[in-house]
């Protein structure tokens, strides 16, 4: 047995405050009835007492001891009921004294006499057990007209103690025959009690990254156990999305690695056995390569980002950045790349929004947002940016009047490696991670991101920043 066990101690507690529940218990029952025993004798005692009393004072004057004695043997018959009577009159005449009892539970003439508090004046009876004659006596003093009379009856108490010295045998014998039961009893019932946290616990021992989709068994007692194994199922179930998304996540990576590197391969392969190219041929096929490189560096670098993000780096260099100034130098920046595709890019809302956060993941934001606005709208187009800052937060929208997305892919275009039309976003060089890193960037700043998109009209990102993460710069003219 196991004495650390919570099943011992609790079994063990429970013995010891039984055992004293017990022990209380029997005690009060033998104290109990002692007393109501005793008291019962008291009562009967005093009755007889005032029999004998009657006889003194009722006796006449001329009244002899004897006559005296037989009258209250005639009345009492102390023998015959187990009963000491002893009369004597003041100073020292026995006028009468019972002889033994039936019973031969004392001896008459052995009994010593009580000492009364007065013993010139009539005062309180008292009364007294003698257990060496198992008595218990009353003592009276009775003033009459024939004298002061010192009246002292007595009763043997043998029956009495005999029912105590039963009562005793019986709680000695029962109250170990109790206490190992309760032992017995309370450890059972803990153990019974712990069953179910032991299943949880075996059922826990086979869980492995292999068979997260097992549970452990809800145990129905409305109480903290079916709290903690539903909430344990809860985080198992977390657990298993978390693990299922990184291995997606790893199976898209690989698979989106692959393509590229399959491209160069085959490519560099032609050219090994390719000897008689020219010049300008060979400047185009290793331009292709070049390309598909490209776009494995921009992959690379998007998991890369990806997985900075999700170990929690941004959190590290926070400062207070105007969304307003970093978005008008990021469209400066990308101007180039809009005006080569003939697409009008709209400053002409963007309003002073100063947030806290890291500089360089917020304008990964723009950029992304940016460019998807360009390359997903046609020439002619125009892609609008607006910055603003109320009492609710900052806003930093980019909309555009491009091809829009369908309502059906709306919900999964923050999804890692999701892409509307996959060929045509690959020939452009889109990996799908986009808009992913844009999510990532939004939750670590405690953001929300929301499309508006419909086909052909065009589509509008809005991130919503908390206005915990405003700082004290309010809405302001214009920066642009
Ligand atoms: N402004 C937009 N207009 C129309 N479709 C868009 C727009 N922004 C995103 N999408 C659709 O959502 C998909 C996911 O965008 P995301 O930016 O994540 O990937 P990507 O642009 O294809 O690749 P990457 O950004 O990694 O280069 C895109 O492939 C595109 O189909
Ligand atoms: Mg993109």
């Amino acid at each position: 047995m196991n004495h650390r066990s919570l099943a011992f101690r609790l079994g063990a507690w429970y013995t010891l405050l039984l055992s004293a529940t017990f022990v209380l218990v029997g005690t009060g029952t033998f104290y109990g009835l002692q007393h109501f025993l005793r008291s019962n004798l008291r009562d009967s005692l005093s009755r007889r007492s005032i029999q004998v009393e009657q006889i003194l004072m009722q006796a006449p004057l001329d009244a002899t001891n004897g006559s005296i004695a037989r009258e209250i043997d005639t009345r009492l018959a102390p023998e015959f009921n187990n009963r000491f009577i002893r009369v004597t009159r003041e100073p020292a005449t026995l006028i009468y004294r019972s002889g033994r009892p039936a019973n031969r539970s004392f001896d008459p003439s052995a009994v010593r006499a009580i000492a009364v508090m007065n013993a010139t004046a009539a005062s309180a009876p008292v009364t007294e057990v003698l257990g060496d004659q198992h008595l218990m006596i009353r003592t009276t003093l009775i003033d009459t007209i024939t004298g002061k009379y010192l009246l002292e009856l007595g009763t043997s108490i043998e029956s009495l103690q005999a029912t105590l010295d039963r009562l005793l045998d019986l709680l000695a014998l029962l109250l170990p025959v109790l206490i190992v039961c309760a032992a017995g009893g309370g450890y059972w019932l803990v153990s019974w009690a712990l069953r179910p946290v032991d299943r949880l616990s075996q059922t826990a021992e086979q869980m492995s990254l292999q068979n997260l989709a097992l549970r452990l068994p809800v145990v129905p007692s409305g109480d903290a156990l079916e709290r903690l194994s539903i909430s344990l199922n809860t985080m198992l179930g977390r657990l298993r999305d978390s693990v299922q998304t990184s291995r997606r996540f790893l199976a898209d990576a690989s698979h989106e690695l692959r393509t590229p590197l399959t491209v160069i391969k085959g490519e560099l392969q032609e050219l090994i056995h390719e000897s008689s190219l020219t010049k300008s041929e060979l400047r185009e096929r290793v331009g292709s390569v070049l390309e598909e490189v490209g776009r494995l560096e921009h992959l690379v670098s998007g998991l890369l980002v990806l997985s900075r993000l999700d170990a929690g780096e941004t959190q590290r260099d926070w400062a207070d950045v105007d969304l307003a100034e970093l978005a008008l130098s990021t469209a400066e920046q990308m101007r180039l790349m809009a005006e080569d595709r003939g697409i009008a890019i709209d400053l002409s809302a963007l309003r002073k929004t100063v947030i806290r956060g890291d500089q360089a993941r917020l304008k990964q934001i723009i950029v992304n947002l940016l460019d998807n606005a360009i390359r997903f709208t046609p020439p002619g187009g125009t892609v609008a940016l607006r910055t603003a800052a109320d009492d609710t937060g900052g806003v930093l929208e980019i909309s555009d009047t491009g091809i829009g997305i369908p309502s059906s892919s709306i919900p999964h275009v923050f999804d890692r490696f999701f892409r509307v039309d996959e060929g045509r976003s690959r020939e452009d060089g889109g990996a799908g991670l986009g808009l992913a890193i844009v999510k990532s960037i939004c939750s670590a700043h405690g953001a929300e991101i929301e499309v508006q998109s419909s086909p052909d009209c065009g589509s509008c990102f809005r991130v919503g920043f908390p206005r915990r993460s405003i700082a004290p710069a309010a809405v302001e003219a214009p920066a642009a």
